[in-house]
């Protein structure tokens, strides 16, 4: 048994605080190897950190497939997590190239990047998990780059289900509504009465939980099901 175990492997994105972090805890919590993608480390107790600017990915790739593949072995069943993610305020009218670039680097192109280092050494039973949002299905005012790329992801992920099909890897978009998080309280923080107005949004009025999405990126990485599935964790969004 403690041979199997030993080769369940989370790869994760963004461990270093907000749904990551919790995620990460959830699957420590329950025997599995964690290796966590991030500028920061996080300093859970048998956690791998490998320190790694996704915006510029492209540059480090061949390094990190080298630290990788060390870490993981040729074949392991892994998780891999794209959820790392940033978020900005900007308008289709107004919209930077620039800035955008920049955050589809994180958002989008780096799970590519990942999936072509990772999917070699997956063994059946492997998953890869897309963190979306809400936004990777609608869109409100004032968020156009991210939507775009919350789009682009549950794009990816659609396409990682039929690429990968009878492979014995599964997938789905895991898709947050209003979270307590870091993220969360930077986009609030100059907007008094924003957190409050987003809170609301849920039928439950309160904010979810980051544990919360941890036990459902947990449940889809062990439950082949939900393969090719948007997954959405808000607790009921109250329309506007
Ligand atoms: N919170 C919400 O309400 C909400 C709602 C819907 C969807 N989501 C999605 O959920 C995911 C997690 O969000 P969160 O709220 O937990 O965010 P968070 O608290 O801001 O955490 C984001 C994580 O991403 C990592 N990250 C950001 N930029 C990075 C970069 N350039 N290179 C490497 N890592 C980077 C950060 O690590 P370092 O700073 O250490 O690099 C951090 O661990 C995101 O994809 C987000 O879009 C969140």
């Amino acid at each position: 048994m403690g041979h199997i175990i030993d080769h369940r492997v989370l790869v994760i994105t963004g461990g270093s605080r907000g749904i990551g972090l919790a995620t990460l805890n959830q699957f420590i919590k329950n025997n599995w190897r964690v290796v966590n993608l991030a500028r920061k480390p996080c300093d859970v107790v048998g956690v791998t950190n490998i320190a790694i600017d996704l915006q510029h990915l492209s540059k480090a790739q061949e390094d990190l497939k080298q630290e990788l593949s060390a870490e993981l072995g040729e074949s392991s069943v892994i998780s891999l997590v794209h959820n790392a993610g940033v978020f900005i305020n900007d308008n289709v009218a107004e919209q930077s190239a620039e800035t955008a670039r920049a955050l589809f680097e994180i958002n989008v192109v780096a799970p590519i990047i990942l999936n072509q280092i990772v999917i070699p050494m997956m063994a059946e039973g492997s998953s890869i998990i897309y963190v979306g949002s809400t936004l990777a299905e609608k869109a409100v005012a004032n968020c156009a780059s991210y939507i775009a790329s919350k789009h682009a992801v549950a794009g990816l992920m659609k396409a990682t289900c039929q690429d990968l099909a009878g492979k014995g890897i599964h997938t789905c978009c895991v898709c947050p509504g209003v979270t307590e998080t870091e993220m969360l309280k930077e986009r609030c923080q100059q907007t008094p009465g924003l957190l409050d107005t987003l809170s609301k949004l849920s039928a439950y009025h309160r904010l979810i939980k980051p544990e919360e999405l941890a036990e459902l990126i947990w449940f889809c990485a062990n439950h082949p099901v939900i393969n090719g599935s948007m997954i959405h964790g808000n607790l009921g969004q109250v329309e506007r």
